[in-house]
């Protein structure tokens, strides 16, 4: 089988810490042989720290396109070009796996879903969650039936104090928000996910951006007030055609002690279940939870548990996400996360921002533009 080939563009952290070790694992199914990045520099340095021999290194990503050998491109950039560089790509006769969040609004989404549709390339978006090993356990759950009918849900994705301090995360004409485009979109993406209902009816929200002056405590180091121009939490109220609903709450940083991220809660007609972190323990939890015979039961799954000689702890979600996404391509089945789902992820989050500036209820199927 001919090895894939693959370019990075965008050689920043998430290339760094997610995409490389990945992909180093799986030197026998895909080479990455481009790496580009507007300070040439950074490509160079990522191409060197993981030994890549002889690398094509560039500084517009356009030259990278014109490699009629690279199969796939992995997108890594500020979240503003995610939409111009994959549509190029795919325009390029290339698959794309994109970083979260999928575009900056429903406009630029959209249009990643029809070329994608129109030029049979492949295209998935990076909600490395869904391969956690309790995502992976719920989702199960969920798709077998066992909490019946899921008719209200809640997506956490809040932090005491956890503003990215690095890159360009405070900046909204290249971000398109704050902490709700950020980490709100992998909460709701998960909770989504696991009720498969993708059929919305209406969203309203709110955001704040209240703390911005109190920058100390930070995990990544104080942040300067006066670059900081998104919200830094979110909350809102999502409506399904079918009756359920989801309670979205994203934060970098708010006074709450109920801090969670990219976890779900969700009540069904049979049961429910939490993701929760377990402070005292120091894990994070996935609990099951209904009646039986007349009493009330909870069923903790303990997270990290795993048989002693498998070596899960090797294999990281990361590794899971990209190890599927590559044999999509190669045995040409769906990625996990398809676009019209992370579509869906993308038209939502625009609402909570539309809801939030006009103070009205946004009717789904009215928002496009
Ligand atoms: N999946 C996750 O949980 C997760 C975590 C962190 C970041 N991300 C996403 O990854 C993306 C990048 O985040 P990051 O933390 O790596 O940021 P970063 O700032 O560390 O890296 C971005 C890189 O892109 C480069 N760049 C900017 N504009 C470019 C252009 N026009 N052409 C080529 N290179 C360009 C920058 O020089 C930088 O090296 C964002 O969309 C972010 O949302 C996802």
């Amino acid at each position: 089988m001919r090895k894939l080939k693959a370019g990075i563009i965008g050689c920043g952290s998430i290339a760094e810490q997610k995409y490389m070790p990945a992909l180093m694992k799986l030197k026998e199914k895909v080479e990455v042989v481009s790496f580009c990045n507007r300070h040439l520099d950074k490509a160079q340095k990522l191409a060197e720290k993981f030994h890549v021999k002889q690398p094509d290194l560039y500084k517009n990503y356009q030259d990278l396109l014109q490699d009629e050998s690279i199969d796939m491109i992995f997108i890594c950039t500020p979240n503003c070009f995610h939409s111009e560089m994959t549509v190029a790509s795919l325009e390029a006769g290339k698959h794309v796996m994109c970083e979260k969040p999928m575009a900056i609004n429903t406009k630029e989404a959209k249009r990643m879903l029809e070329v994608s549709e129109k030029t049979g390339k492949k295209l998935t978006i990076g909600y490395q969650n869904r391969f956690r090993k309790d995502s992976l356990l719920l989702k199960k759950a969920c798709d077998h039936g066992d909490l019946g009918e899921i008719y209200a849900a809640k997506a956490h994705a809040v932090r005491r104090r956890g503003v990215p301090t690095w890159g360009v995360f405070m900046n909204k004409e290249l971000q398109g928000g704050g902490s709700l485009i950020d980490i709100g979109t992998h909460a709701l993406d998960l909770a989504l996910w696991c009720m498969n209902n993708y059929e919305v009816d209406s969203v309203t929200g709110v955001t704040f951006n209240k703390l911005k002056d109190q920058n100390q405590a930070n995990l990544f180091g104080p942040w300067d007030p006066e670059t900081f121009d998104v919200e830094e939490s979110a909350l809102a109220f999502i409506k399904m055609k079918n009756g359920s609903v989801i309670h979205l709450e994203s934060a970098w940083a708010l006074h709450t002690l109920d801090d969670r991220e990219a976890m779900t809660t969700l009540s069904g007609t049979k049961g429910g279940a939490v993701m929760q972190r377990n402070k005292a323990a120091n894990r994070d939890e996935l609990i099951f939870h209904g009646d039986m015979y007349g009493e009330l039961y909870e069923k903790t799954i303990d997270n990290h548990s795993s048989i002693a000689y498998t070596p899960s702890s090797l294999i990281t979600d990361a590794d899971k996400e990209i190890g599927q996404w590559i044999d999509a391509l190669i045995e040409e089945k769906d990625p996990v996360v398809t676009p019209y789902q992370a579509y869906v992820v993308t038209k939502i989050i625009d609402a909570v921002y539309r809801s939030a500036e006009t103070g009205e209820t946004i009717i789904y199927d009215e928002l496009d533009y």
